[in-house]
């Protein structure tokens, strides 16, 4: 079988301001590397041909940190899927499959990544990588059928309590074919809780159009987020507890 080709776009245009810190929050170092860094390396092991960075406010300092990045810009935060759609143009003609990361998910495996883009093939258009946290807090949550296949992604915001109640939550790291996110980021609305354009809701149009979308499961921690200064102390103690054994 080849493989096609991967793409990344990383979303990074967040200002983080829970961060409190004049600092771009994806310039923040984990275990001695930047956050974006951190990314970056791990799309170097998966050999992405393409690799976008989605910046907004303070993208002065991510330029000044790495000259050489392919960027875009997303003037104001309207959403994921905006963040997305805004990448796109930066992807010329690639017709592979894309890999959407975010900047501040710093532990992401490269194994993770290729295992979630090989799902991606036939009649499969999208694989969204999901996980189990001990609290699924505020976290979207992945909607299965009866044969356990991916039906769409609901936001904790827009959530019934039944949809709460799920503990499939959603990374927010998906993989999907090029052609179809392309032709379906235009179709996402923002007409929910918090009149975003959600990626998520990428999933739903995609089944709507007969595609397939896989999921995978994660480790917590190789997803974990990082918002607040306590959150990356969380993830930095972590990190050295794994290192140790
Ligand atoms: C998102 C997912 C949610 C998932 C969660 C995992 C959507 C709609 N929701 O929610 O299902 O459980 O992540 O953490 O996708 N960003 C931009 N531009 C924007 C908005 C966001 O670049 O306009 C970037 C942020 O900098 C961040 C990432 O995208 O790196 C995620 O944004 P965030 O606002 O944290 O999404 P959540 O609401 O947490
Ligand atoms: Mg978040």
């Amino acid at each position: 079988m080849t493989r096609p080709d991967i793409a990344a776009i990383i979303l990074a245009a967040g200002k983080g301001s829970r961060m409190g810190s004049d600092l771009h929050k994806v310039l923040h170092v984990l275990g001695g590397q930047t956050m974006l860094g951190r990314v970056l390396s791990t799309l170097d092991q998966l050999k992405a041909t393409r690799c976008i960075t989605v910046v907004g406010a303070g993208r002065d300092q991510i330029h000044a940190a790495y000259p050489a990045l392919d960027t875009m810009v997303q003037d104001s935060q309207l959403g994921t899927g905006h963040a997305v759609r805004c990448a796109l143009p930066g992807l010329g003609g690639f017709d592979g499959t894309i890999l959407v990361l975010y900047g501040d998910v710093p532990l992401i495996r490269a194994g993770t990544l290729q295992a979630l883009a090989d799902l991606v093939q036939g009649d499969t258009a999208l694989a969204v990588l999901g996980f189990r946290p001990q609290d699924p807090r505020a976290y979207g949550r992945l909607v299965t059928d009866d044969q356990g296949a991916l039906e769409r992604i609901v936001e904790f915001s827009d959530a019934t309590d039944a949809e709460r109640a799920i503990d499939f939550c959603n990374s927010g790291i998906l993989a999907g074919r090029a052609d179809v996110l392309r032709r379906l980021l235009p179709q996402i609305r923002n007409d929910n809780a918090k009149g975003e354009y959600y990626l998520t809701d990428v999933v739903a149009l995609a089944r709507a159009e007969g595609h397939r979308i896989a999921t995978a499961q994660a480790e917590p921690l190789e997803v974990t987020g990082v918002n607040s200064q306590a959150e990356l102390a969380a993830l930095e103690q972590q990190l050295t507890e794994h290192a140790d054994g």
